[in-house]
């Protein structure tokens, strides 16, 4: 072995190691691999499942409210149809490419990104499906047809998407 090559293996050998000791000095439950600082794939994935479970916990009223489960109360309604409104906005910059990590870090299926314009489809109709649930929530007094239509619009969208989407 002469001298350029002992010296390059030194060098390979000394940077495994490094790499072996800052793997063992990541804290717990970070994958070794990740970049320190900011993560914007991880940053997309916390916000949207944020975005997500916010939606959720105001949707769930609305919904009850539109199958005669619960009361309807306008003010409520609005407020959380107000709610749903601004966080699906929140939707459009939360699914780009490099958040496509698969499971464990997101239930986002593949399907998001191969099938972009389908899926951009489902998620403005969302959209606009929720920016029509706050009109209709502004004039209805009572759990009307007019309301359970709208409210029943959004509840599909949901449903829609997570079957094409989500995974399971
Ligand atoms: C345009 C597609 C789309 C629409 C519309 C949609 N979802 Fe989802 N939803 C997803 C995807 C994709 C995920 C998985 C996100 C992830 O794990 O990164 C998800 C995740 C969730 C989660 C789990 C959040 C978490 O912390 O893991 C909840 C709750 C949820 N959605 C509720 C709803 C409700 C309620 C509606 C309708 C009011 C809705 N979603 C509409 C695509 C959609």
């Amino acid at each position: 072995m002469n001298l350029t090559l002992k010296t390059l293996s030194f060098a390979v050998l000394a940077s495994v190691s490094i790499n072996l000791f800052a793997a063992d000095a990541a804290p717990a439950g970070d994958k070794p691999a990740a970049a320190p600082g900011p993560n914007p794939a991880k940053q997309a994935i916390a916000v949207r499942k944020a975005a997500f479970t916010l939606i959720g916990n105001s949707f769930k009223p609305i919904g009850d409210a539109s199958q005669g489960k619960a009361e309807y109360n306008q003010a409520d309604i609005q407020k959380r149809a107000n709610r749903i409104e601004v966080l699906s906005e929140f939707l459009d910059t939360s699914f780009p490419e490099v958040s496509n990590l698969g499971e464990p870090d997101t239930k986002a299926r593949v399907e998001i990104w191969t099938k972009k314009a389908e899926f951009d489809k489902q998620l403005k109709d969302f959209q606009t499906h929720a920016a029509n649930l706050v009109k209709v929530a502004a004039t209805e007094k009572t759990a009307s047809d007019a309301f359970k239509e709208a409210a029943g619009a959004v509840a599909k969208d949901c449903k829609g998407c997570h079957e094409n989407f989500k995974i399971k």
